[in-house]
């Protein structure tokens, strides 16, 4: 009788008649059989980094029959992984258990099993420098791995958000390192991950997957591998406009970011409710779309893209003005909230040295427990730097590291809204019942927007 744990072993040995590098198989059917193998799901698929993008991926292949392979340096990880618990909440650990018991899943540390699978999806991260540089060096080190073990028609696949000509100017050299050649011996694409993390209404299935392979029959097999997972696959002429497409979504975005919050502190002065503007102009069926303002962007992505393109454009003699200028008011508005915070308790007699504050949700957006780059932490910051006493609430996030200090999330409470001078939202998790939060708090700072349509005399909005 088969064992628990049985067939996950078995996807190695399923895996170990891997086309080689010493294949005495002729190329062309080498290429065939990749295709076929994709067609008829024999391909066995690895995904590297198993965090907020590469573990829905791994999720998405395996549950559509793909045996799958997943990779990371940290072995809690892939312990919990194998183990079927979730730690990424798109990926509910009940589907994970089912991929693990059908034998469609494992997760390892072994980077020698890379020889093992037919395609590589990379998924690792992209962050910045302290002076904020791009930060390739773990693409990098994950394409030395795979150079070390690239097999004969293996495809590879980045997914990793970066600056346009990283495919071929980085990854495509390193891969070349193994003897083997891209056209001839192996495959390479680049393909942006575009999921909207928390998101109910958009995941991998019903969004668009953008395609763009070193050569043609690049383009096509990821394609044809992607298209399994993806209802519609847009192929483009090569990787630069893949990697220029994604990078120019998240500018977009946080150009627009940054006008909103603009505009939200132009409203304020003239008396103009930024909220009621935006909802009004949304009215309008074309040429709009709504940003809203906020404390500050945060995330992965947003704060962080805009500087890959800014940093490529500069090889090229090119300042790209609109990323510098977005980053400028973004970055400022979390300095702009904390003395508005100041003239609020002002209004109430208070100065914000000695004050009680609540931050109200620190993830970078709601309803999701990722704390990078999230705007509160910057908020919290300065608002202790301005000698406030600072406690949070965030029914995500137990615990946030700043600096030395570890501060643990405080239960929403009556005593606790009522015991502080002012309660700050930060960030509109679904959960928040914000008529009990404005009705015992003594002051309440929406940056949020998200009690439009309540009233309180104690409510100050961002924007108003
Ligand atoms: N999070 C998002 O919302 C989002 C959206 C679109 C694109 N992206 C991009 O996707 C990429 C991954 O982001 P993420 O949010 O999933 O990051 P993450 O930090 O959640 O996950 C990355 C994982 O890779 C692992 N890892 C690092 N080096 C490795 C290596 N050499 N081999 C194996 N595993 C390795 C890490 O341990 C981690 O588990 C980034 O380029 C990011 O910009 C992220």
């Amino acid at each position: 009788m088969e064992q628990p744990g049985e067939k996950v072993r078995g996807l190695g040995k399923a895996a170990a008649q891997p086309v080689s590098h010493n294949s005495s198989k002729p190329l062309e059917e080498v290429l065939q059989s990749l295709e076929e193998k994709i067609r008829d799901k024999t391909a066995i698929i690895g995904v590297v980094g198993l965090g907020y993008i590469g573990l829905p991926l791994a999720l998405a292949f395996s549950e559509v029959g793909f045996r799958t392979l997943g990779f990371d340096v940290q072995q809690k990880r892939v312990d919990l992984v194998n183990q079927g618990k979730s730690y990424i909440p798109d990926v509910p650990s009940d589907r994970l258990s089912a991929v693990l018991a059908n034998g469609d899943l494992e997760a390892t540390v072994d980077q020698d099993r890379l020889g093992e699978v037919d395609a590589i999806c990379i998924c690792v991260p992209t962050p910045l420098t302290k002076t904020k540089e791009p930060d390739l060096s773990y693409v990098i080190h994950e394409s030395e791995e795979i150079s070390k073990h690239l097999q004969l028609g293996q495809l590879v696949v980045v997914e990793s958000t970066t600056y346009p000509g990283t495919t071929r100017e980085v990854v495509l050299p390193i891969l070349e390192r193994s003897g083997l050649k891209t056209g001839s011996d192996f495959y390479l694409a680049f393909s942006p991950e575009r999921i909207d993390p928390g998101s109910k209404k958009y995941n991998i299935r019903n969004t668009p997957k953008i395609i763009g392979g070193i050569d043609p029959q690049s383009t096509k097999l990821a394609g044809l591998l992607y298209s399994e997972v993806a209802e519609v696959v847009v192929p483009v002429s090569c990787p630069e406009v893949a990697e220029m497409t994604k990078v120019f979504e998240n500018v977009f975005r946080n150009v627009n970011i940054a006008l909103v919050n603009e505009l939200a502190q132009l409203c304020e002065r003239m008396g103009i409710s930024v909220w009621e503007v935006i909802d009004a102009a949304a009215t309008k069926p074309f040429g709009y779309m709504p940003f809203y303002p906020g404390p500050g962007v945060g995330g992965h992505c947003i704060p962080l893209d805009p500087y890959y393109l800014a940093s490529k454009a500069r090889e090229y003699d090119f300042h790209t003005r609109f990323i510098e200028l977005a980053a400028e008011v973004n970055e400022q508005m979390p300095y702009y909230v904390a003395s508005r915070i100041m003239e609020a308790l002002n209004t109430q007699g208070k100065s914000l040295n000695g004050a009680k504050i609540l931050v109200l949700g620190v993830a970078y957006k709601k309803d999701v427990a990722d704390v990078r780059v999230s705007p509160s932490l910057k908020l919290i910051q300065l608002l202790q730097e301005r000698g406030a006493n600072v406690m949070y609430n965030d029914p995500y996030i137990p615990k946030i590291q700043l600096y030395q200090d570890t501060l643990t999330s405080v239960d929403l409470t009556q005593e606790c809204l009522s015991s502080a001078d002012c309660a700050v939202i930060a960030t509109d998790h679904s959960c928040y019942d914000l008529k009990q939060i404005i009705a015992q708090s003594k002051l309440v700072f929406d940056t949020r927007g998200a009690t439009r349509g309540l009233k309180g005399d104690n409510l100050i909005r961002l924007g108003e």
